[in-house]
């Protein structure tokens, strides 16, 4: 049996979801020189996700960013399906499917079980138990954390985690992966709830949410603080949209379970929009009204 530790004999990267976390990862993959079997058992979600991969393509080409050649070759490295059993051909498999315990667990059962024994399977989770994903597989030291963040083509990290029973091998199978698809790396050494990024940003998130509840100032003027003040690429209520309020929600309740320390605790705020159907940016309405501007709702 071939090991597959080695970061440099991995060729074809299986993505298992569509959104837009997998669509950004399939692309980086695919511009990085990857052959990519992208997979969702939606087959409109995969249609979809490959036309934004063009999109964002043709968009580099027209800023002299890409050359012509290079954005077909690109896009025909990648291959929609939507049949999981594909994935059998790929070296090492990124997950990104809905955030929640019982689907992952789902599908890491079925990777392990259509995937050649050595291939490593990571979760883009960003906030649930690398260990207890891993529990789903007869392979945990081969289960690992990728955590990729929004827009993954443009954002420079990936998180490592490591689970309870990953190898220091696939570990540093995975940290070699990242530096080919350019991204820069860091190791959360325990499977610790939020890993480092999220522990730090959803309190952030939560306190801009509580400012807004006490009165104290409006998204707005909480955004140019957070900006102009700190030098923050975005404020806090256009990141909480631009990421998605239902996932702000799960991931800071997740926390709150967790730890059961008030800092994590969902803002009732970010409840009543979420109830009321905004959910940021992705439909067009959350903290801002994206349809007619920004505007508090
Ligand atoms: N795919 C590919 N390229 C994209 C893209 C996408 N989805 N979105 C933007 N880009 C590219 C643009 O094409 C543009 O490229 P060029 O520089 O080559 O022209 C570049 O990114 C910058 O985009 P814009 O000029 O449109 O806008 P901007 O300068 O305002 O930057 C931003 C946009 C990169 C999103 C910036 O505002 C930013 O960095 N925001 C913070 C994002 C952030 O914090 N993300 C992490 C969220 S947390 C997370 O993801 C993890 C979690 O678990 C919740």
């Amino acid at each position: 049996m071939m090991a597959i530790d080695n970061a440099a004999s991995i060729r074809t990267i299986g993505v298992l979801g569509a959104g837009t976390m997998g669509t950004g990862i399939a692309q980086t993959a695919a511009r990085a020189g990857f052959d990519v079997i992208l997979c969702d058992l939606d087959r409109a979600i995969v249609e979809r996700s490959v036309a934004t991969m063009d999109q964002f393509l043709r968009k580099a080409v027209e800023k002299g960013k890409l050359a012509e050649a290079d954005r077909a070759a690109a896009l025909a490295r990648v291959r929609g399906t939507a049949d999981r059993a594909d994935l059998a051909g790929a070296d090492l498999v990124v997950e990104a499917i809905v955030e929640r315990l019982d689907a992952k667990r789902e599908a890491f059962r079925a990777l392990d079980g259509l995937c050649r024994p050595e291939v490593i399977l990571a979760s883009n989770t960003s906030s649930i138990s690398i260990t207890e994903i891993a529990a789903a597989t007869g392979r945990p030291d081969r289960v690992v954390g990728m955590h990729f963040f929004n827009p993954v083509p443009v954002m420079q990290l990936v998180e490592i985690v490591r689970g309870h029973y990953t190898s220091d091998a696939t570990v540093a199978a995975v940290r070699g992966l990242a530096a080919r698809l350019g991204k820069e790396t860091v190791l959360c050494r325990k499977d610790s709830p939020g890993f480092i990024v999220n522990r730090i940003l959803m309190p952030m998130l939560a306190e801009a949410m509580r400012l807004l509840e006490e009165g104290v100032a409006t998204p707005e003027d909480v955004d140019k603080a957070v900006q102009l003040g700190l030098n923050h690429p975005m404020g806090p209520f256009t990141l909480a949209d631009f990421i998605g309020l239902d996932v702000d929600y799960y991931v800071m309740d997740y926390l709150y379970s967790e730890f059961r320390d008030p800092r994590f605790a969902p803002p009732r705020v970010l409840k009543e929009l979420i109830r009321a159907g905004r959910l940021g940016r992705k439909n067009g309405r959350g903290f801002y009204d994206y349809g007619h501007g920004p505007r508090m709702c």
